[in-house]
């Protein structure tokens, strides 16, 4: 029953000039979507304009034309967050065997589960370098300076659970950014950034519980 307007304004001849995607074109867009849809970018409606666009620069694997980013400045930022995901990985496996005493075996079991999650983010940010042109940067040398977060190396198990949350509030933070910074120009990136960044909150979330015990 609801479609009724919605055919009624069709049969007026005010209907789409059989555009694709149901004719989301300007024309008619505000008849069937009064709120408005964004414009449709060309290479959704010229295939031979995207066939054309894929074929130049094809050396840059998955990078294309319509890349608007500065790719090595989103490599740059990659390699940081690799950094910071190594150093986490490092300090987490550290806080593990450090951990002792009652309480510490039950913390020490989430620092370790923690270490296997910051390494496989590793893993995801550094298979995006490769896939964007770059290299990804596993060098130790410098890679404290690299990291936004901090290597800790205190052994009482307060001072590791708080330093651990200080260190994923950097994370969360510094993720943030990033995304905002990518907007819709890289959703590859962005879609990867955003699973990471939903992970460091969990992260936060046990940390602060482990606080509380
Ligand atoms: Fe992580
Ligand atoms: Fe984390």
């Amino acid at each position: 029953m609801k479609q009724e307007p919605h055919l009624e304004r069709r049969s007026k001849g005010k209907g789409p000039k059989h555009g694709p995607a149901g004719g989301h074109s300007k024309a008619n867009g505000e008849t069937r979507h009064p709120q408005g849809l964004p414009e449709m970018s060309p290479l959704l409606t010229d295939k031979s304009l995207l066939r054309k666009m894929a074929r130049k620069g094809f050396d840059n694997g998955a990078v294309t034309p319509d890349y608007t980013l500065d790719k090595d400045t989103v490599i740059g930022l990659l390699n940081e967050s690799l950094a910071t995901e190594i150093v986490c990985t490092l300090r987490y496996k550290r806080h593990y065997y450090v951990a002792n005493g009652i309480k510490g075996r039950y913390v020490a079991a989430e620092f370790k589960q923690h270490a296997i999650e910051e390494l496989a983010h590793a893993d995801l940010i550094a298979e995006r370098i490769m896939q964007l042109g770059g290299t990804p940067d596993f060098n130790p040398v410098g890679l404290a300076d690299r990291s936004h977060a901090e290597y800790f190396t205190g052994t009482d198990l307060h001072d590791m659970i708080r330093e651990n949350l200080v260190a994923e509030r950097i994370a969360i933070e510094s993720y943030r950014a990033f995304i905002q910074f990518l907007g819709d120009k890289d959703p590859t990136t962005r879609s990867m950034l955003e699973s990471i960044l939903s992970m460091e909150e969990e992260h936060a979330d046990d940390l602060t519980d482990l606080m509380k015990d």
